[in-house]
Order: C-alpha cells, then structure tokens, then sequence
C-alpha cells in the first residue's frame, strides 16, 4: 500500500472528536477516481448519536464523487490493528468489493492487510433490492 493512504488515516485521526472515549481513530479510503477521503470518529453526549472514523471517510467519498473503494486504511492511537466495526464492515461493504484490501494500521504503518470478504462474509447483498 501506499505510504499517503497510512498518513491520510493518520492525520485524520488527529482530527477526531473523542472526548468521551478517549480512543481516537482514523480511516483513509482510496477511491475510484483516484482521490483518497478520510475521516475520524466523531462522539455526541448522546452516545448512541455518535459515529465511527471508517463512516466519515465514506461520507467523504460519496460527497467528493467518489463512487468505489479500492483500498482502506484504519488506524487507532491506543490499539493496533483496529479492525472496523460491524455496521461500518456493512457500510464499507455498499462500495467495495470482497477481494478490496483493508490494512490495520499502527503508528508506523500497516501491520496486517485483509480484505473486505474477510471482515463481512456472508454479507447481506442481495439483487432483489436493486
Ligand atoms: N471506532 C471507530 O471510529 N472505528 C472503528 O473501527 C472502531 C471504533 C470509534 C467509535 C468510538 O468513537 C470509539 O472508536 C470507541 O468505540
């Protein structure tokens, strides 16, 4: 993986808004028309309202006209490896494919690679509602 998809998850973070968990993370998404998106997790005093990092790379993506994912990259401050949670795997799914990489970061740079397929197997997608 490139090495500026790791930096736009990294600077990304430092964006984050986190004041009740403390647990800042990043997410960087290289997108089909070339461009990276990033976002960080924002938190709300009404805790469910909050949302995660990977949810604001993908508003990001789809505001700037970015339609597909081609690669992520996922980076926590206090864990490495992060891995994305279960709606953001569902979300992230919308716009990648099974064979789309997915690198788990620390604050070097990536530890491990898996792919989309491996995070969401069976993944709810289904023609019928298309
Ligand atoms: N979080 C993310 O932003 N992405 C993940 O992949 C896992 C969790 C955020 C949500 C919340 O703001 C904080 O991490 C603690 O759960």
């Amino acid at each position: 993986m490139a090495r500026d998809l790791y930096e736009a998850a990294r600077d990304a973070m430092g964006k984050c808004h986190a004041p009740y968990s403390k647990f800042p993370v990043g997410a960087a998404i290289r997108a089909d028309d070339g461009r990276i998106y990033a976002g960080a997790n924002i938190e709300v005093i009404a805790y469910p309202e909050g949302w995660c990092a990977e949810t604001t790379a993908i508003s990001h993506m789809v505001m700037g006209g970015g339609r597909r994912i081609e690669e992520v990259a996922v980076i926590a401050e206090k864990m490495d490896a992060c891995t994305p949670c279960g709606g953001c795997r569902q979300r992230l799914a919308e716009f990648a494919g099974p064979d789309t990489p997915i690198h788990l970061c620390d604050q070097n740079g990536v530890i491990k690679t898996v792919t989309m397929g491996e995070l969401l197997p069976y993944a709810f997608d289904t023609e019928v509602l298309k």
